[in-house]
């Protein structure tokens, strides 16, 4: 190829996602498998988004509101705060494209906590900038050691909250504390993916300084708690001034009509999200007391995920669920080669998961 593109484009490393099961059953021969691997919700979409959904088909044919309104509208009177503080994206990853495109130059630095959700390093990257990894300690954001990195190229800090992959989140005052002594020309985008699951009450919110700190963007998404992966939508709030530079780079129609109607109906369906905290978190207090039994170590997570040590290697184990028709993630490419991270499921997912884990140690 003789076009000429740029040497960090070509230095992405290609974001890995789960397995799908009907890739699993193709490869391995194996049917009824279970995906443990995504953090998807178990239970499925809401009723009440999927009853919106079949409604809204028959005007398949026409472009969706490009401006989202209805939603908008629902998601500013459930945050009680401005339409204008608020940008649609095709799933919270597309708001950090959007965040990249208008803040990021090439040479610009971007701190990444490591181990944490891939997709930072590779927005950073597609716009010429540079990640600096700053390593978790105790499996936990490191505030202070992002702040020994901020220099005069820093122009965004990615703090996921809870952690992809430990699951772990900063404490509100910490998070205060942090953001005073940060510089105001630094964008701090806080990602909230997994905030519905928090148990912890001492977890900062992203939202809760909005107002406050006009440098912090906050992602939510309808993709985990809400169980509406495959239709891809997610939200920002932030300061409106850059709410609406986003607006300006955001594709006209980034979310499509169906995936509108249906996280506008998900964000009224107040049993169907109760139901999924309720699954993932007596899912999570089951499989953890089980692994103790077992003499394994699990790290007690604020999301839908955990860690658990096999004290093997991860990407054996990984393999050999794979025969037993269970997808979990290796977390070596993580940094953590003798762990595993696993979705909390259904109950008879989950021991589905300890009967094949036997198995296999
Ligand atoms: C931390 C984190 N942020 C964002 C996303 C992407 O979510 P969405 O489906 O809204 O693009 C994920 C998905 O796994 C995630 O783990």
């Amino acid at each position: 190829m003789k076009l000429p593109i740029p040497d960090y484009i070509k230095g992405i490393a290609p974001y890995v996602p789960g397995k799908p099961i009907e890739e699993l059953e193709r490869e391995y021969g194996v049917s009824n498998s279970i995906k443990l691997a995504s953090n998807e919700n178990p239970l499925g979409p809401s009723p009440k988004a999927l009853a919106a959904i079949g409604a809204a088909t028959a005007k398949l044919h026409r472009y969706p509101d490009g401006a989202g309104y209805e939603l908008t509208q629902r998601l500013s009177n459930y945050w009680k705060i401005s339409p204008s503080q608020i940008v649609l994206g095709n799933g919270s990853d597309d708001l950090l494209g959007m965040l990249a495109r208008i803040l990021l130059q090439p040479g610009d630095e971007v701190l990444v906590p490591d181990p944490s959700f891939l997709m930072y390093t590779i927005v950073a990257q597609s716009a010429g900038a540079i990640p600096v990894k700053i390593p978790l300690k105790d499996l936990a954001i490191d505030l202070e050691g992002i702040l020994d990195k901020v220099g005069p190229h820093t122009r965004m800090i990615f703090i996921c909250n809870p952690n992809n992959p430990t699951g772990t989140v900063v404490g509100r005052s910490e998070f205060e504390a942090f953001l005073s002594a940060l510089p105001q020309d630094v964008l701090v985008v806080v990602d909230e993916a997994y905030y519905e699951f928090v148990r912890d009450s001492r977890c900062a919110s992203g939202i809760s300084f909005l107002g406050s700190k006009p440098m912090v963007a906050t992602l939510r998404t309808f993709s985990k708690a809400y169980g509406l992966a495959g239709l891809r939508v997610g939200y920002g709030v932030m300061d409106a001034a850059l709410a609406e530079l986003l607006q300006r780079v955001r594709m006209p129609f980034n979310v499509n009509s169906l995936a509108q109607v249906g996280a506008t109906a998900a964000l009224d369906d107040e049993a169907f999200l109760k139901k999924s905290l309720e699954v993932v978190h007596q899912g999570l207090d089951f499989l953890y007391a089980q692994l103790k039994k077992r003499g394994l170590r699990s790290y007690a997570s604020q999301a839908n995920f955990f860690l658990i040590d096999v004290q093997r290697p991860a990407d054996e184990v990984f393999e050999r669920l794979l025969h037993h028709g269970v997808i979990v993630r290796s977390m070596r490419a993580y940094g953590y080669p003798r762990f595993i991270r696993l979705s909390v499921g259904l109950p008879e997912e989950n021991q589905r998961f300890l009967t094949a884990l036997d198995q296999v140690l």
